[in-house]
């Protein structure tokens, strides 16, 4: 090896490492920011190295991919809102994926060129990153696209579904297949048509998947999108590639599993249960069969909650959507002086993705010691003297504990009902994203206080400072 190369090799190894010790730090909210400009500074070395190793090879148009690609970055993490981030990593994430695609197709373009044989490893690289990158890149758009409501938000599904899914898949193992076989010869059709099927399959394979269920599609994707950058990684003999592309599709592989055993539900249940067709972007409206419920007023909820000892804030959706985090922190400040405890119960899927209302929470400097986690916020519920329900809805509700028919049965709830008193801020009776009643309402210890949960919670801080 040339020294160039050993100093390459070492800043690979200093950039994987800074990748690893980044992820670690990313364990715990208090280190999670350092966590990810330790990552940061991993990947502009890993740029750099990749920038001055091509100075013979076009850098010019590396570069401006660099800056291009890098603008873009800035400017779109600058303007998007916190409500639309899944959309946007599912657009990155599509972008990862038709990367390798495109990098494996240049490869295989080239040996062509040089009229070279095609090592067997890298020929089976090359298939397999353009396939599952491929399928990536069109199941993130899908993703994206549903996300935004460019399309509809609702599983898309048809008769003899899975038969056509089968058929498309058949044909994309038949391609593999034909390729490795083939491999002297220039594949003229094997190839075009493998990346090809496997576009169509990213498309027909997200579809049915209701808009809600994004979250958990775009982790699954973001694990492929990691693979298939792995083995382009074996392609161009790229540790970097390979260490990278194994981080992501390993993260994403336990982000997938973690969210789906949050929600109760098997993979195979998101995947090919056509769940949240009524919930997401277009929620169901109110049966009216929910009559019993009890509306209070802002200063009967300021009373309760100045005269309590401890209140327990239960963020969801529509804490985000009414961007009530600021507001909320003001509140609980309004309480703490008068000698409130005041916790804040995080369930594992509030909201529409991992971490929401911890991100949320965070930007209006809520102190982390304050965020419970599930099992603890239950264990503090029989002695909280107020359940404050901020635009939460599905991941309190009881049914999940005992209706056995209800399609969130045993999914793991925050038991706000065991509080003395419950207070549900939200704007209608409308269901939240499983698109189901909330028996909760109707207990006699909880009472709604209608409205944006902006709104009503700067009316009650205005309310508790005039006690
Ligand atoms: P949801 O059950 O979706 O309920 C949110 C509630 O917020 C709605 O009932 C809505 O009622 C209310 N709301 C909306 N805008 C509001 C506003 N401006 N002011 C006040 N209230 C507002 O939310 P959740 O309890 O956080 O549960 C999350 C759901 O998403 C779970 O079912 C979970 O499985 C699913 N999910 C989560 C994730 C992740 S990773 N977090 C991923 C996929 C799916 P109104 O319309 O009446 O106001």
């Amino acid at each position: 090896m040339t020294g160039t190369a050993t100093a390459f090799a070492l800043l690979d190894l200093l950039a994987i490492a800074l990748f690893i010790t980044g992820l670690h730090f990313l364990n715990a909210p208090p280190t999670a920011r350092f966590g990810n400009r330790l990552a940061m500074v991993g990947m502009l070395i890993a740029l750099v190295v990749v920038l001055v190793g091509t100075l013979n090879a076009g850098w010019w148009t590396i570069a401006i991919g660099i800056v291009a690609g890098g603008l873009i970055g800035i400017v779109a993490a600058a303007l998007v809102k916190m409500t639309a981030m899944p959309q946007m990593v599912a657009l990155y994430n599509g972008a990862g994926g038709g990367a390798a695609a495109l990098v494996s197709t240049v490869e295989l373009a080239v040996v062509h060129q040089k009229a070279a044989a095609l090592d067997p490893v890298v020929a089976v690289s090359l298939v397999l990153s353009a396939m599952i990158g491929a399928i990536s890149f069109a199941g993130s758009l899908v993703a994206f696209a549903k996300l935004q409501e460019l399309m509809t938000g609702r599983p898309v599904t048809y008769p003899g579904q899975q038969g056509v899914n089968a058929i498309v898949a058949l044909a994309i193992a038949l391609l593999l297949a034909f390729f490795i076989a083939r491999l002297g010869a220039v594949p003229t059709w094997e190839y075009p048509g493998l990346v090809l099927a496997s576009l169509i399959f990213g498309v027909l394979f997200v579809l049915p998947i209701g808009g809600a269920d994004m979250p958990v599609v775009i982790s699954l994707l973001n694990s492929a999108t990691g693979v298939a950058v792995a083995i382009t990684g074996i392609e161009l003999s790229s540790t970097l590639l390979i260490t990278g592309g194994a981080l992501v599709g390993a993260s994403g592989t336990i982000l997938t599993v973690a969210m789906s055993k949050a929600m109760n539900r098997s993979l195979t249940n998101v995947l090919f249960g056509a769940f949240g067709s009524a919930g997401g972007a277009e929620p169901a409206a109110a049966s009216g069969a929910q009559q019993n419920v009890r509306s209070v007023s802002v200063d009967d909820v300021a009373a309760m909650l100045a005269y309590a000892s401890k209140v327990m804030v239960v963020p969801g959706y529509g804490m985000a959507v009414a961007q009530a985090q600021h507001s909320v922190k003001a509140l609980a400040d309004q309480l703490e002086k008068r000698g409130v405890t005041v916790l804040y119960a995080i369930h594992p899927v509030a909201g529409r993705m991992p971490g929401h209302m911890n991100v949320l929470l965070a930007e209006a400097n809520v102190p982390y010691e304050a965020l419970l986690d599930l099992d603890d916020a239950n264990a503090q519920f029989p002695t909280t003297d107020v359940s404050l329900v901020i635009g939460a809805n599905d991941v309190t509700n009881p049914a999940a504990r005992n209706v056995k028919s209800s399609p969130i049965y045993g999914m793991p709830i925050l038991d706000v009902d065991k509080a003395a008193n419950v207070v549900v801020l939200k704007r209608s009776m409308r269901s939240g994203f499983a698109g189901i009643e909330n028996p909760l309402y109707e207990l006699p210890n909880c009472s709604m206080l209608f409205g944006d949960a902006k709104a009503s919670v700067d009316a009650l801080t205005a309310a508790v400072k005039e006690l």
